[in-house]
């Protein structure tokens, strides 16, 4: 019999969330437990948490309340809220979640183990110090959820940007690199574990410094480093902020094929007079030039964004300024939000949040109608052509096919021949649906 403990986590908010979820895991490993997929099966229970949005919040209040009656039944199973909203509220939580035990923010995973211990002690546990240095370069990440072919790695922590709107400042600290040797390491022990494709994570990844003795490694020549580990694998990064990509780092992309053609770069909004309400540090014109400078050096790259509608005081015409830019930019794919105020943000104490909701839903409805047609239009210019696919998986809709992504990021639907996931296939674009090319592998 194994005296292992079971820990089941559930991760909420952004991909560097996810990969935090697989250092605690790590960190509890060294501790004696076991990753669970069966939450009733668990002696802890870790929530993963994500301020971004007030609608993120809300999420996990409801999964706290589904998990009040699992901890009447089982009155030892001790609860832990993890990250951005343990962070943002702190002993708050503990005072308004009674079935919460931890809580602790995106720097104090090392400090799980003994918070473990004081909660069997019979006290509540509370870490939330933000750290200058953590990185938890030296931990080896549990992958428990993957599909072994595409992972993802964390090159740095915090966001010093402070863009009016965002909670990330305040609750993950400081921006720090992760030491270049040990991103490296991992990448390549992935690699040799069969991954086939690795995406280097950041709030910001073009302002990746690291300094060694001999050298100083910036994001572009960290992003070469990786890429020549093996033309084999495949890297991505994410995400990039418009004031910071260079010329360097656009030609380093377009040097190796294993890079793959596509940036995320959010623009938030397309007028000036919110972009600098939301302290973008850029306008929308600085933002065309570098959509100039993308298709010019990388002329196959794919180009995604991120929007807010109705930000503090946005008017009709900002609105339209908007959609003018999506019309000229043409992204393949977009992520938009309503504004969502949070507390204590510079927005929060200066700005009004004075568009009403309806409108902002109006709004965003307006952005969602222009680019699904502008997505359709790009998906369209696919048929017949023919794309280099690295297979992840067998599609979830149907076992005859294979699902797997072009380097420009957009998802492939295919027959199965005689290939497996982790190989590379060219695969002829038939039809397309919404967001999902059709084809056929072409030999
Ligand atoms: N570091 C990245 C992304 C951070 S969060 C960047 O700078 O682009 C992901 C996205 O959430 C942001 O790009 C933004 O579009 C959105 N977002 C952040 N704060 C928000 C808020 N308060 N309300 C609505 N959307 C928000
Ligand atoms: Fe938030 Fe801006 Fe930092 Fe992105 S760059 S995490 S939007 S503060
Ligand atoms: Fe959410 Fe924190 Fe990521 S607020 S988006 S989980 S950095």
């Amino acid at each position: 019999m194994s005296n292992l403990k079971k820990l089941y986590i559930e991760t909420y908010g952004c991909q560097m969330n996810f990969s935090d979820s697989e250092i605690i895991g790590a960190i509890m490993k060294e501790n004696n437990f076991n990753i669970t997929f069966d939450k009733k099966d668990a002696d802890v229970i870790f929530i993963n948490t994500c301020s971004i949005r007030d609608n993120a919040e809300q999420r996990v209040r409801k999964r706290l309340l589904e998990l009040r009656s699992l901890k009447k039944q089982k009155k030892d199973l001790i609860i832990g809220i993890l990250g951005c909203m343990a962070e943002r509220l702190k002993e708050q939580l503990l005072e308004e979640e009674k079935i919460v035990d931890i809580i602790a923010g995106p720097d104090a995973y090392r400090n799980l183990p003994q918070l473990l211990s004081s909660v069997k002690s019979g006290q509540k546990a509370i870490d939330v110090l933000l750290s200058l240095e953590e990185t938890y370069a030296d931990i080896n990440p549990v992958k428990y959820d993957s599909n072994g072919i595409t992972g993802f790695i964390s090159i740095m922590r915090g966001c010093e940007n402070f863009c009016s709107y965002c909670v990330v400042p305040y609750t993950r600290g400081k921006e720090r690199s992760r030491n270049v040797e040990t991103i490296i390491h991992e990448a390549k022990e992935l690699f040799e574990k069969g991954y086939r494709e690795v995406t280097l994570l950041g709030q910001n990844v073009n302002s990746y410094i690291w300094n060694c003795e001999k050298e100083t490694v910036n994001f572009a020549k960290l992003l070469e480093k990786v890429a020549l580990i093996d033309p084999l694998l495949r890297v991505r990064f994410a995400t990039s902020h418009p004031k910071d990509i260079s010329d360097g780092l656009l030609n380093i992309i377009a040097k190796y094929e294993n890079i793959c053609k596509s940036i995320h770069l959010p623009v938030q909004s397309g007028s000036n007079h919110i972009l600098e309400l939301m302290n973008r540090k850029y306008t929308r014109e600085y933002y065309m030039s570098r959509i100039e400078a993308i298709k010019n050096i990388i002329p196959d790259c794919a180009v995604s964004t991120d929007i807010i509608t109705g930000f503090c005081s946005e008017s009709e015409e900002d609105h339209n300024f908007t959609l003018s830019l999506l019309e000229w930019a043409k992204f393949d794919f977009i992520f938009m939000f309503n504004y969502s105020e949070r507390p204590d943000t510079i927005a929060a104490k200066k700005l009004k949040d004075d568009v009403p909701e309806a409108i902002k839903t109006k709004r965003l409805q307006e952005i969602i109608n222009l680019q699904q047609k502008l997505s359709k239009e790009s998906d369209i210019k696919d048929i017949e052509k023919t794309y280099k696919v690295l297979i992840e998986s067998i599609s979830k809709k149907s076992i005859d096919h294979f699902a797997g992504r072009t380097s420009q990021n957009k998802m492939a639907i295919f027959s199965k021949k005689t290939y497996k996931p982790g190989d590379y296939v060219k695969v002829q674009v038939t039809n397309c649906t919404s967001a999902t090319l059709i084809g056929k592998i072409v030999d």
